[in-house]
């Protein structure tokens, strides 16, 4: 579940199935009504990396909060993890670095730019505890 939730949570980006051009939203939408999906996959692509807080910034927070409840934090973290350690050509990264080059790509005044830099902390302690929670396992 995880692993599909990781490869799917940018779908919404795809030209073919925007709607409101906010991606998470979009994807989520997608994936449930077209493709049927998991409803904890989809719920995952509606919620990774503090998607909220881009939401509140678009005006959309309330309708993504209602048609998608948010699944478990653990699992939000984890999707957010891998969101946050990997470029958007699929090359490892960190999340100090990721959320860099997110900031600089669309500009620091953009509606991303001023997003990514309000959920930076919260990126950066989800992206911590999956860390905290691999150590712990491995105990
Ligand atoms: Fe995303």
């Amino acid at each position: 579940m995880l692993e599909a939730a990781a490869v799917l949570h940018d779908v919404g980006y795809s030209p073919d199935l925007a709607k409101t051009g906010f991606h998470p939203l979009d994807g989520a939408r997608y994936l449930r009504d077209t493709v049927g999906g998991d409803p904890r996959v989809v719920g995952l692509v509606a919620h990774h990396s503090c998607a909220w807080m881009e939401a509140e910034a678009r005006g959309l927070r309330e309708e993504l909060e209602a048609e998608f409840p948010r699944p478990p934090a653990s699992l939000i973290d984890a999707v957010t993890y891998c969101d946050m350690n990997t470029t958007p050509d699929g090359t490892p990264t960190n999340p100090v670095d990721r959320v860099n080059e997110i900031a600089g790509r669309y500009g620091p005044d953009s509606l991303i730019g001023t997003f990514i830099r309000r959920a930076e902390p919260e990126i950066l302690a989800s992206t911590a505890r999956v860390l905290e929670r691999l150590a712990a396992a491995a105990r």
